[in-house]
């Protein structure tokens, strides 16, 4: 159990929710139950913002956005997760023009930020950065990438976005496809999904295997799991497509990217095989991935994905702050 932050002074600010003044920095943190709250939360906010489009709940209250990598999705439904909520947003996109340029550290920047800010989403290209960050701050950690690590609310609104497209996780066979090894939501993905019962298919090439840490959580808890590099083996069965892009910016050898960045294509005659009730999913940006040419496919679920980032963060941030 993650020690509570400092939300509010007043006793009214408590709430036994299991969410109030806590880090999110893991999807180790989250269970069927909370899960369940959390996507009932979620369902409530879409139904706000398509009925309203915004409530004071966070009114007052203020987040900061601090971003050490590129970020376009998880950012910016961050923002319009607060501002929808009334709360308000200082961004911080351009760690450039921060003291970070200066030689600030980590727990400093941080340690600013929260002198000013209620919480703070961080996302930073080092391992264990959100973790380091938690231990340093007073006020609530949101992890929102840390490096090869994980990416915990994105696989929150990848598993709430299959819920909605196919009403249940038990007894679904998912493939994820393409850098499995530097790719972090996958990772997060994965470890979410064992509390389910779900078959695992990993497909890509050797060198972009899953890693031992991740399929170490798929086995102890009892799941299946298969491996290959041909997408054509699976995609007759599977009910969720699952794909990602080749992580550039964690090679060390371009000539290596080069050599994979197209090995995998979803286009229409691949489609052409897949299941009709089956979904295509992607975390976003898509690269050569993913032709254009399925989009309009009812089965690409990509642009559902990001529309769902935006309620699961509205639900988390009303949560973590005592307001759900
Ligand atoms: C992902 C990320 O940053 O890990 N993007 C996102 O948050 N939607 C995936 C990626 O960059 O490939």
């Amino acid at each position: 159990m993650l020690a509570t932050k400092v939300i509010g002074r007043l006793p009214s600010d408590q709430i036994d929710n299991g969410f109030y003044g806590q880090d999110i920095l893991s999807v180790s943190q989250f269970d069927r139950t909370k899960l369940d709250y959390i996507f009932g939360v979620g369902r409530e906010m879409e139904v706000l913002v398509e009925r309203l489009g915004s409530a004071d709940l966070l009114q007052g209250k203020i987040l900061a956005n601090l971003f050490y990598e590129p970020s376009t999705r998880t950012s910016y439904s961050f923002m319009a997760a607060m501002l929808r909520l009334g709360g308000q947003v200082i961004p911080i996109n351009n760690v450039q023009y921060s003291s970070v340029t200066k030689g600030e550290s980590l727990p400093d920047t941080i340690r600013t930020l929260e002198s000013y800010a209620d919480l703070i989403v961080l996302r930073h290209p080092e391992l264990g950065s959100a973790a380091i960050a938690a231990h340093y701050a007073k006020k609530p950690i949101i992890n929102a990438g840390d490096g090869v690590g994980e990416h915990p609310t994105q696989a929150l609104l990848d598993l709430f976005t299959i819920v909605q497209d196919l009403g249940q996780l038990d007894g679904l066979k998912i493939a994820m496809v393409g850098d499995l090894k530097y790719g972090r939501t996958v990772h997060s993905l994965t470890k979410l999904l064992v509390n389910y019962g779900v078959q695992f298919t990993f497909v890509s090439p050797d060198f972009l295997a899953m890693p031992p840490d991740v399929l170490d959580v798929v086995r102890s808890t009892g799941h299946k799991f298969e491996t290959t590099h041909d997408v054509h083996a699976v995609i007759g069965e599977v009910d969720v497509l699952y794909v990602t892009r080749v992580q550039k910016e964690r090679f060390t050898d371009l000539a290596q990217y080069d050599r994979v960045q197209d090995y995998y294509v979803v286009d229409e005659a691949l489609m052409s095989h897949a299941k009709p009730n089956m979904i295509v999913m992607h975390p976003l940006p898509r690269i050569n991935e993913i032709s254009y040419a399925i989009d309009d496919d009812p089965r690409a679920a990509y642009f559902r994905q990001m529309r769902n980032g935006m309620y699961i963060r509205m639900a988390l941030l009303a949560a973590v702050l005592g307001k759900a």
